[in-house]
């Protein structure tokens, strides 16, 4: 029954101005077919039936899904088993009461395709991306029929448009599918739709990808995207407005990429651009075929295994990763440590790795409270500063907390080394990581560009240090891992923030200590380095900053908390959309030189060392005890990244 108030003049007035009266009645007059009402089909009727056509023919065979939810015009959890023809037809009914529809609750097939394109002006294809044979069908009845036909595909975060009209090229004279295998005809497919391929530069995992399970990676953004290209499109052939680009010519619009490319491949899959395209498809896919299948990630049933499943992305220094741990019991675990003072110039006295323990301890305490559990820690001998065992209890949380967890943030917080903007920081961002280091801590901002400057002095001349003495060298030779993007165990050379030739230049000098040398004496080897890594990031950043203890420390647990802290601040910052970096070297020398520690046998790095300390001091308004310091600025996450060990290196258990 027609609610009384429905009048379609004024439901669809505000299409006027873009379409003429006239033309509106034209729209209202159409009949449309779409043959499926999944990720696309039901946002084109909806679309459609807002542009004020009157008739449609619908099919579908399908119940609606959970797996629906994140693309699908009604997918809803009140539709959960339903019919989607059912369901789109009530709610485009919902928007146009009026409306005329004939629905094909079995689908479309070869023996209903007459009767599914009887009186019909347009056909949007919107069929599964899998379901070749029946869309072959389809499009060839349109071509037979004198029926323009239309198809929008969702690739990634953007659609590819193709549209075959009367008298023009064919679906098969441009795709070319007859009598192909079914791999085959789904890949002549997806090149045909998207020549120009704009979204497999951001695939991130195509694992996601199966092509034997029929599945695929897609978006709400791609099916929005397809209901507006083809609405638009639908227009223009309906009202007959001028050039449609119809096959063998093809749009591609990128959201992501914020690109569009229009395509013209003459011959379609035949033309020798694509014939090229297809033979290096074919070549990826059957080296992804070949290649052993990545297992699925592994569900992880124990609570502890998951909170230790996060803690393991924990910072450290040179990605050392110094843990290993023991499960006693499912609320009992113990954490042995190892620092790297005998090889590792910047942590001779282990404090770099309790830092980075630390770090592993906070990443505990946030994955236990989303578990409901409160994990204690405790120092097994709390008067052993070498390597020390932490015992890690967990019991049932008893306060609940409404603070937004950092939680997500655990697994994407990485370095970023390479320029950052120098927008300052706002306030707000400033509290927030002031906030996050707790009680007992505060925060200095290097800041502004007298600051800046001072820094950056500071910061070249620990680099002036870290690159010449052969104590340092050792561990820059032990650390990177040379042609690697990332890294599980060491820090992947493309991480590091140099171009591809001083990267080169660095790999090739750290052969030998022979060749630092004569680099360093002959070809001013430090310089470029030291633009690439300390002066241009130095000032290409909102600002520097120290993490200060208020109280000076002394024992293992201080470091460890320390490192709680800081971790917590380096979250707290992603979660900001901040990058960091950790500027830790100049830190490090200072606190040798207080100490009075020889940490090389040249005299006149010790000195150097000196003078760091004394211009840090400066920038800190005094001696202070400084826990952590970097810089910070908006900018993208780093490309290349450190992994991690694996599971089973960091369990006892399993060595
Ligand atoms: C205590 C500590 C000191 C660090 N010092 C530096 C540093 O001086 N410069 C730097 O670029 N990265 C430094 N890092 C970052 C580590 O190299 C980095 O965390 C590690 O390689 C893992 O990479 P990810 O943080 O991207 O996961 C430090 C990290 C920690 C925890």
């Amino acid at each position: 029954m027609l609610p009384e108030s429905f009048d379609y003049h004024s439901a669809f007035s505000r299409n006027l101005g873009w379409v003429t009266e006239t033309e509106q009645e034209i729209l209202r007059s159409k009949r449309i077919a779409i043959a499926g009402l999944g990720g696309v089909g039901g946002s084109h009727l909806l679309t459609l039936t807002r542009l004020g056509i009157g008739n449609f023919n619908i099919a579908d065979l399908d119940i609606f899904e959970q797996e629906n939810f994140n693309r699908q015009a009604g997918a809803s959890i009140r539709h959960v088993g339903r019919e989607k023809a059912d369901v789109l037809e009530e709610l485009a009914l919902d928007i146009n009461p009026q409306l005329k529809f004939v629905k094909f609750s079995s689908g479309v097939d070869v023996d209903n395709l007459d009767q599914f394109l009887e009186g019909v002006d347009l056909y949007v294809d919107a069929l599964d991306f899998f379901a070749v044979d029946i869309r072959q069908a389809v499009f060839a009845a349109c071509a037979e029929k004198g029926i323009p036909a239309i198809t929008a595909a969702p690739l990634g975060m953007g659609v590819a448009f193709l549209a075959f009209l009367p008298g023009q090229m064919t679906f098969e004279e441009y795709f070319r599918l007859a009598g192909q295998p079914e791999d085959e005809q789904l890949l002549r497919f997806l090149l045909g739709l998207s020549p120009a391929m704009l979204q497999v530069k951001y695939l991130i995992d195509d694992t996601r990808l199966d092509l034997n399970a029929h599945k695929g990676p897609s978006t709400a953004m791609a099916c929005e995207l397809c209901a507006g290209m083809a609405g638009t499109h639908a227009l223009k052939i309906l009202l007959n407005r001028g050039e449609v680009p119809a096959a063998p010519r093809g749009l591609h619009f990128d959201a992501y990429r914020n690109k569009m490319a229009k395509t013209w491949r003459p011959m379609g899959n035949d033309n020798p651009i694509q014939r090229l395209g297809l033979k290096l498809v074919r070549k990826r896919l059957s080296a992804k075929l070949a290649a052993p299948r990545q297992s699925p990630e592994q569900v992880l049933a124990n609570p502890i295994e998951r909170i230790l499943d996060y803690a393991r992305w924990a910072p450290s220094g040179d990605n050392t990763q110094p843990w290993q741990f023991e499960l006693l019991s499912d609320e009992h675990l113990l954490i042995h440590t190892r620092d790297t003072r005998d090889w590792c110039v910047y942590d001779l006295a282990g404090r770099a790795s309790q830092t980075s323990v630390g770090t592993l301890l906070e990443n505990i305490a946030i994955a236990a409270r989303s578990e409901g559990l409160d994990a204690s820690f405790t120092l097994q001998d709390p008067t052993v500063d070498a390597e020390p065992v932490i015992d890690v209890r967990f019991s049932a949380l008893t306060y609940s907390s409404d603070e937004a967890s950092l939680l997500p943030y655990i697994k994407t917080r990485s370095v970023q080394r390479r320029p950052l903007s120098t927008r300052p920081l706002m306030a707000m961002h400033k509290h927030a990581l002031e906030a996050a280091v707790g009680p007992g801590y505060r925060v200095i901002w290097i800041e502004g560009r007298q600051k800046k400057w001072q820094i950056t002095r500071l910061l070249l001349r620990a680099a002036g240090i870290r690159l010449t003495i052969p104590e340092v060298y050792q561990v820059h030779k032990k650390i990177i891992h040379w042609g690697a993007q990332f890294s599980h165990d060491r820090i992947p050379d493309q991480a590091l923030g140099a171009d591809a030739l001083t990267t080169k230049m660095m790999q090739w000098a750290l052969q030998s200590w022979g060749r630092v040398k004569t680099m360093n004496r002959y070809f001013a080897g430090t310089l470029m380095p030291r633009i690439q890594l300390d002066l241009i990031p130095a000032l290409r950043c909102a600002t520097h900053f120290v993490i200060v203890a208020d109280v000076a420390r002394d024992a293992t647990q201080d470091y460890l908390s320390g490192g709680r802290a800081t971790q917590r601040f380096w979250l707290t910052a992603t979660k900001l959309g901040l990058q960091l970096q950790p500027e830790m070297t100049p830190l490090i020398f200072a606190t040798y030189a207080r100490e009075g520690r020889r940490f090389t046998d040249s005299a006149d790095k010790l000195g150097d060392a000196d003078t760091v300390r004394v211009e840090l001091d400066a920038l800190t308004g005094g001696e202070v005890d400084a826990v952590f310091m970097g810089r910070l600025g908006f900018g993208a996450s780093a490309t290349s990244r450190s992994l991690r060990k694996t599971k089973a290196q960091l369990s006892t258990s399993e060595q």
